[in-house]
C-alpha cells in the first residue's frame, strides 16, 4: 500500500466537445505526500487537466487512480468524499457570507463536527479565525486565498488541487499562500497546483510538469528542471532575457 502513488493519471483524454479532446493522453503519478506543479503556456490545457481529474470536464479515455482507487468520472460533488479537494482558480469562496460561514458551510458537506474539524482548520490560519465574522468579499487577495484552502482542507482530504492559487497575488501573498501549502505538504497531504508563476512554483514544488498540448513534455525535479536549459529558455529567460513568460500580476 505505501508504494501506492497517491494520484495517478493514466494516458488521460478529456475536453468540452466529443471528438475535441483537450487533453490529449496525459500520464502522471504523484507520490505520496509531494508538491506536484503542472506548468505550461496558456491554453496548454492545465486547468482542463485539473479539473478533468476532480470530476468537472468529461474524459474520454484513460483513467484516474486515487491512492489505488480508480475515480475516474467520479461527480465533482461526490470527489470530496473519495479524499480530492479541488480549489478552482476563481469564485472559490462564498463572497457574501461570512469567513465562519464559508467553513460551517464545507462542514455541512461532508457532515463534520466543529470541534473534530473546524477547529483544527482555524488553528492552522489564525488570521481566519480573527476575521471569521467579516464577509468573505472584504477579505484581501491572499486571506482569500487562505480561505478557499481552508475550506478545502475541512474534508480531511488526501490529495488537494489548485488552479493558479497564487493569480493575482503580489510576490509577498504568493509567499504566504506558498508557505501554507508547505505546511499542508507537510502534514502529510499531496499537493498538486497548476501555476503560471512559474520561478515561484519551481521553488515551491518537490516535482513538476511542463504540459503542452494536453500532455505533459517534461516532467523531473523542481531542481532539476530549474537548471533545464529548456525550462530556462521557455519560462526563465535566461537566454535572450525576451523570453520570460509573463509573471503572474
Ligand atoms: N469551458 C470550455 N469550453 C470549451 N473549451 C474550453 C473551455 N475551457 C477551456 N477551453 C479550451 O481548452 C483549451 C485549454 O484551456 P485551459 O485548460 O484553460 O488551458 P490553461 O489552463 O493551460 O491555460 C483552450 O483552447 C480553451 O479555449
Ligand atoms: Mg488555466
Amino acid at each position: 500500500m505505501s508504494d501506492t502513488a497517491a494520484l495517478v493519471i493514466e494516458s488521460l483524454e478529456a475536453g468540452y466537445e466529443p471528438g475535441l479532446p483537450i487533453v490529449r493522453g496525459a500520464c502522471l503519478a504523484l507520490r505520496r505526500g509531494e508538491i506536484f506543479a503542472i506548468l505550461g503556456p496558456n491554453g496548454a490545457g492545465k486547468s482542463s487537466l485539473v479539473k478533468a481529474v476532480a470530476g468537472l470536464v468529461p474524459i474520454s479515455k484513460g483513467r484516474v487512480l486515487l491512492d489505488g482507487r480508480d475515480i475516474t468520472r467520479t461527480p465533482a460533488h461526490r470527489m470530496v468524499f473519495e479524499g480530492l479537494a479541488f480549489v478552482p482558480q476563481t469564485e472559490n469562496v462564498f463572497i457574501n457570507l461570512s469567513v465562519a460561514e464559508n467553513l460551517e458551510l464545507a462542514a455541512a458537506i461532508v457532515k463534520a463536527k466543529r470541534r473534530d474539524q473546524l477547529d483544527p482548520v482555524y488553528a492552522m490560519f489564525p488570521d481566519l479565525l480573527r476575521q471569521r465574522a467579516l464577509p468573505a468579499g472584504q477579505l484581501s487577495g491572499g486571506q482569500r486565498q487562505m480561505l478557499a484552502v481552508a475550506r478545502a482542507l475541512i474534508a480531511k482530504p488526501s490529495l488537494l488541487i489548485l488552479d493558479e492559487p497564487s493569480a493575482g497575488l503580489s510576490p509577498l501573498l504568493v509567499s504566504h499562500v506558498f508557505n501554507k501549502l508547505r505546511e499542508v505538504r507537510d502534514a502529510g497531504l499531496t499537493v498538486l497546483l497548476v501555476e503560471q508563476n512559474v520561478k515561484a512554483a519551481l521553488a515551491l514544488a518537490d516535482r513538476a510538469a511542463v504540459l503542452v498540448e494536453g500532455k505533459e513534455r517534461i516532467v523531473g525535479r523542481s531542481t532539476d528542471l530549474l537548471n533545464d536549459e529548456r525550462i530556462a529558455e521557455l519560462y526563465l529567460g535566461r537566454h535572450t532575457g525576451k523570453q520570460a513568460v509573463k509573471e503572474g500580476a
